[in-house]
């Protein structure tokens, strides 16, 4: 164990890094779009309860690996186990993991700077030409947003955990809950809001099946920062004095939080721009919501407030996204991060230094696979003959397969390798309570029995319809 790793500086610190982890692209947009198309109050419901009866068990989990270890994932799993090679496996899957979706990430985080860039220098109108998107993704000024991101992440990240993570954390999430207040304000005062609320809030059971149960899950999953290697990274530098399962409480209820109140920003105005939506209609990739719908959205404003006030309010949603989106990508690229630290010995630097290159290739690969070059844009087939590009491949493969995988064997991990007195262990330090209560029964319970199985079928299930184009248990 390092004696001298870094630390954060405060509980409060580490609450917030871990919730700007957490709080990201997919809560602003995604969560309410899909919560509404699924049943809204209904989605809101199970949504809520898989995240305290699921997903909150594993983040308790991977928080409790990594204070335990004091090391990244790989080096935990390594350490753990006295190096045994069967689980490092899952220690270099839960490093390869948040690297490739860094590279994913990133390339969405790109286009939102673009967009960031675009409105305040008087530009909306141009960004809400339906075509824009389309041209705006080929052009090669989309290397200069992206090297404006890789400077800005850089910079936090060589910071280190206390003067970087958890500085830029204490500023744009405090920030970013600010912007959110005020941007649902306004929109709640614009005409025919409210019957997006009531479409977000209402409950229709009608719509549930194990489609949008799995999907609601998966949402959850990845919303929470699971399965990333990030909490065990993030938890390697808190003291044994805190309490695990507390801050993971209010991890999972801020970000539960934000994405809901996230709904009340979104289809209010939704509603507000066409009060005859049938919100099935609408897009289920954020993508879209983002670059596409939302900014022919904000333009309509101009009605009201003029165009430099629909910029205004346009600028600060981005904004808001950039924030969400910024504080998600340092604790990914965190990751590996600390691993070429703790395998290879690397200083701070020069690991950034590593990962910026090699990253940065795959981004820029990634981002030349929306039509720029035929080669990454048609790069395989896959699925019943679709057409998939360099992208696509990296969101299927880590993003949709391997997160629930990697979930499942941290499950398995933890309560059949490490053992669940380790654990409960663990997780007494900073909670003396812990010991005997119903919460331990209930994670170590739940973590060798019930949540492992559900990841796995999730895991099966989406190898088969993803690759294989076959519906193995009709979803
Ligand atoms: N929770 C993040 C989100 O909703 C997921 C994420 C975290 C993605 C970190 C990338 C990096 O967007």
């Amino acid at each position: 164990m390092s004696a001298n790793r870094e630390q954060f500086s405060s509980r409060l610190g580490f609450i917030l890094a871990a919730a700007g982890s957490a709080v990201g692209i997919g809560n602003l947009v995604g969560f309410p779009v899909s919560a509404a198309k699924n049943g809204g109050g209904a989605f809101l419901i199970i949504y809520a309860l898989f995240v305290a009866f699921i997903c909150l068990p594993v983040m308790i989990a991977e928080m409790a690996l990594g204070r335990k270890a004091q090391k990244d994932p790989y080096g935990a799993y390594h350490s753990l186990t006295g190096g045994d090679k069967k689980w490092s496996f899952a220690g270099a899957l839960a490093v390869l993991t948040p690297f490739m979706i860094a590279v994913f990430y990133m390339v969405i985080t790109v286009w939102i700077f673009g967009y960031l860039v675009q409105t305040f220098i008087g530009n909306l109108d141009q960004l809400a030409n339906p075509d824009n998107f389309g041209v705006f993704i080929n052009e090669y000024t989309v290397f200069g947003y992206m090297a404006g991101v890789v400077v800005l992440v850089n910079l936090i990240l060589v910071g280190g955990v206390k003067e970087g993570i958890e500085k830029a954390a204490k500023l744009m999430m405090p920030a970013l809950f600010v912007l959110l207040i005020g941007l649902v304000a306004y929109v709640l005062t614009l005409d025919n809001a409210m019957a997006g609320v009531r479409y977000y809030l209402v409950p229709d059971f009608s719509k549930m099946d194990a489609s949008v149960l799995n999907g609601a899950l998966s949402q959850a999953f990845f919303s929470l920062s699971l399965g990333m290697g990030i909490l065990i990274t993030y938890a390697s530098y808190i003291s044994k004095k805190e309490d695990i399962v507390g801050s993971s409480k209010m991890v999972a209820v801020t970000d539960s939080l934000v994405a809901f109140i996230a709904g009340l920003m979104v289809l209010p105005a939704i509603f507000s721009f066409n009060p005859n939506v049938n919100p099935e209609e609408l897009s289920d990739s954020s993508v879209s919501m983002i670059f596409v719908y939302l900014p022919q959205l904000l333009l309509t404003l101009q009605a009201d407030i003029g165009y430099v006030g629909a910029s205004v309010v346009a600028g600060i949603f981005f904004l808001l996204v950039f924030f969400a989106a910024i504080t998600s990508l340092v604790s990914i690229i965190e990751v590996p991060t600390a691993s070429l630290m703790e395998a290879k010995g690397y200083t701070r630097k020069k690991s950034l230094t590593v990962l910026a290159v090699t990253t940065g290739i795959l981004t820029v690969l990634c981002t030349m696979s929306f039509g720029m070059v035929e080669g990454l844009t048609k790069f395989t087939q896959y699925g019943g003959g679709v057409d998939k590009s360099f992208f696509d491949i990296i969101s299927d493969v880590f993003y949709d397969t391997i997160l629930p995988f990697n979930g499942l064997l941290l499950c398995l991990f933890v309560t059949y390798r490490w053992r669940k007195a380790n654990l409960s262990e663990e997780l007494t330090q900073g909670n003396e309570g812990y010991k005997g209560s119903f919460m331990e029964k209930y994670v170590n319970f739940s973590l060798s029995t019930f949540i492992p199985v559900i990841l796995l079928l999730i895991f099966v299930n989406t190898v088969a319809t993803k690759y294989f184009a076959i519906s193995l248990f009709g979803f």
